[in-house]
């Protein structure tokens, strides 16, 4: 038989499991933003950014300042750049291997906007591929870009998985994307595709990869 004492019991067992669970995501969150800024070398920048600020909406925290939202960070004709602030060309991948890098905003005045919020995930498909809701028309030769902020709980996404390596894989709690369906969530926690980022190649000689707007949805975690 239930008791009031049975009922205090469940209620402050759901509480402390509730805790557990967002410090397990908190922890998550937090060793994922120490690679990240290991993978830059970033003991300067890391002391320029809070690191408990990539967990949630404060995209004035992941990016640094409040200059930077997702409708802000690239506009039309934003150059992006490899993690040492170098322009991409269009051959800086293989049309149709699937092969994938990192890349950033070039900032004004040149090199890469390396932060959280602004890291994103430049893939290389063949043209035919894509289907929707993918946003056709911000593919571009075989490119599509998103953001590499996870849906789920704001770490960043980094690994792919999936057949013959398709998807885009977050290591906090394995949301898995099919960058070929606008990144929809293929499984995982993640409650919403990674946001797309259109791109196309600029016909300046040089044949830059550049941003053609915004990316087409906030960035990080929540619906
Ligand atoms: S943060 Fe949880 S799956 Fe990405």
């Amino acid at each position: 038989m239930s008791t009031n004492d049975d009922t205090d019991a469940d209620t402050d067992a759901q509480a402390q499991s509730e805790v557990d669970y967002e410090e397990d995501r908190l922890q998550s969150t937090r060793r994922n933003a120490a690679k990240f800024f290991a993978a830059l070398g970033g003991a300067a920048a890391i002391g320029s950014f809070a690191v408990t600020g990539l967990y949630g909406l404060d995209e004035s925290a992941l990016s640094g300042g409040p200059d930077y939202n997702y409708q802000t960070l690239y506009t039309q004709g934003t150059r992006v750049v490899d993690g040492e602030g170098n322009p991409l060309t269009v051959d800086a991948i293989e049309q149709g291997s699937g092969e994938s890098m990192t890349v950033f905003p070039e900032k004004e005045g040149g090199g890469a906007l390396q932060v959280p919020v602004a890291t994103t995930l430049l893939v290389r498909f063949s043209e035919g591929d894509y289907s929707e809701p993918t946003m056709l028309d911000g593919t571009a030769q075989g490119y599509s870009a998103y953001s590499a902020v996870c849906t789920h709980a704001g770490c960043t996404v980094s690994q792919r998985t999936g057949p013959n390596d398709r998807d885009f894989l977050c290591p906090c709690h394995q949301s898995q994307f099919n960058p070929l369906s606008g990144a929809e969530v293929v499984s995982g926690p993640a409650p919403r595709p990674l946001p797309q980022l259109p791109v196309g190649v600029a016909e300046d000689g040089e044949q830059l990869i550049i941003a053609t707007g915004p990316f087409e949805a906030h960035i990080g975690a929540g619906e």
